[in-house]
């Protein structure tokens, strides 16, 4: 039997990002407890529209416990899921131990039922605190290999800075229209999460294939391998046209999604991390083939 939750003192608020003295609150909140910004989402295009927020206020306006939820349609073994994000699941240290995080899953769960949402998707490093509600790990593997022989291209690729307006809104526009990057396992769209994400890895580059029309997020990993870490198209092109456009010709590479969209295929290993990525559906949902979702979807 669990036990009931104490939120004395406390008020729930829902759906408050309209509130700036709220957003503000969790942006501090998840400061304390992650040492994450996410403030720099207001001039990156804003939080996704689709947040629908739950949290406990104290009176002085400091939010002691939140968890998000947001829709994130996504691809699974071939099919397009309806599927919930959650995330910004903390609570402050004082207030742990009395339940509140505990309510905020059961409200959050309970609006993505009434909301029809066919799944719901989760990243954390304490997997104990949702197989009670049938949450499950699904394992993640990245595809690494022998390089393909660059297409050289004939217009170069360009960087581009989400702080510059125009570069800004060519990624906006990209992501929009983009096509899942794999049919394995992959978002749908997810912008304002791409956007926050490259904020957060300090060695990703973003480059601009004008021929492909495609935005390439990747970097150089340990030994000069090359790791591909996102493409956002339309059409996703080739790894030996990616390569070419961006003007690379190195020996070994690293996808980090399933490759079944790029031409080239790898070996798929393991991801050896304290990260679990966890599905909650109906009926049970397992991967055919292995894959991860490209890190640039990192909720
Ligand atoms: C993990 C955290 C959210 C728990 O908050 P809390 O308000 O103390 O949790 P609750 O009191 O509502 O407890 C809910 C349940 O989770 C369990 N639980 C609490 N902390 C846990 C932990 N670290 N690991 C596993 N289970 C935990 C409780 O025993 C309780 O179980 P019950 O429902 O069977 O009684 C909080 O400690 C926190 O913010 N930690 C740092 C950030 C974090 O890890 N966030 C979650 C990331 S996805």
């Amino acid at each position: 039997m669990r036990g009931a939750t104490d939120s004395s003192g406390l008020t729930f608020r829902q759906d408050y990002f309209g509130d700036d003295a709220a957003w503000a609150a969790l942006v501090s909140l998840l400061k304390d407890t992650f040492g994450i910004d996410i403030d720099p989402l207001r001039q990156l295009g804003g939080a996704d529209p689709t947040s629908m927020p739950f949290g406990w206020f104290d009176d002085t306006g400091t939010l002691a416990a939140n968890l998000s939820a947001f829709a994130m349609p996504i691809v699974i073994n071939g099919r397009t899921i309806n599927a919930a994000g959650f995330q910004s699941g903390a609570v402050r240290p004082p207030w742990r131990g009395r339940g509140l995080y505990r309510d905020v899953t059961a409200k959050a769960l309970e609006w993505c039922d009434q909301q029809r949402f066919e799944a719901v998707v989760l990243y954390t490093d304490k997997p104990d605190l949702y197989t009670p509600y049938g949450f499950v790990s699904l394992p993640m593997h990245l595809h690494a290999g022998d390089a393909p022989t660059p297409i050289s291209a004939t217009t170069p690729s360009r960087r581009l800075d989400p702080w510059i307006a125009e570069d800004l809104a060519l990624l906006q526009e990209t992501l929009n229209a983009r096509v899942p990057v794999s049919d394995r396992l992959a978002v749908c769209r997810s912008s304002a999460m791409f956007l926050i994400n490259t904020q957060f890895d300090a060695d990703i580059r973003l480059s601009w294939l004008p021929e492909q029309q495609a935005v390439i997020a990747w970097k150089i990993g340990d030994d000069d391998c090359f790791v591909l870490s996102d493409v956002v198209a339309s059409i996703i092109p080739p790894l030996p046209a990616i390569l070419g456009g961006l003007g690379m010709s190195p020996r070994k590479v690293e996808v980090l999604f399933a490759p079944d969209r790029l031409g080239w295929q790898g070996q798929p290993r393991l991801l050896e991390t304290t990260t679990r990525f966890m599905i909650r559906a109906d009926a049970p949902v397992d991967l055919d083939q292995p894959a991860m979702l490209s890190p640039m979807a990192d909720f």
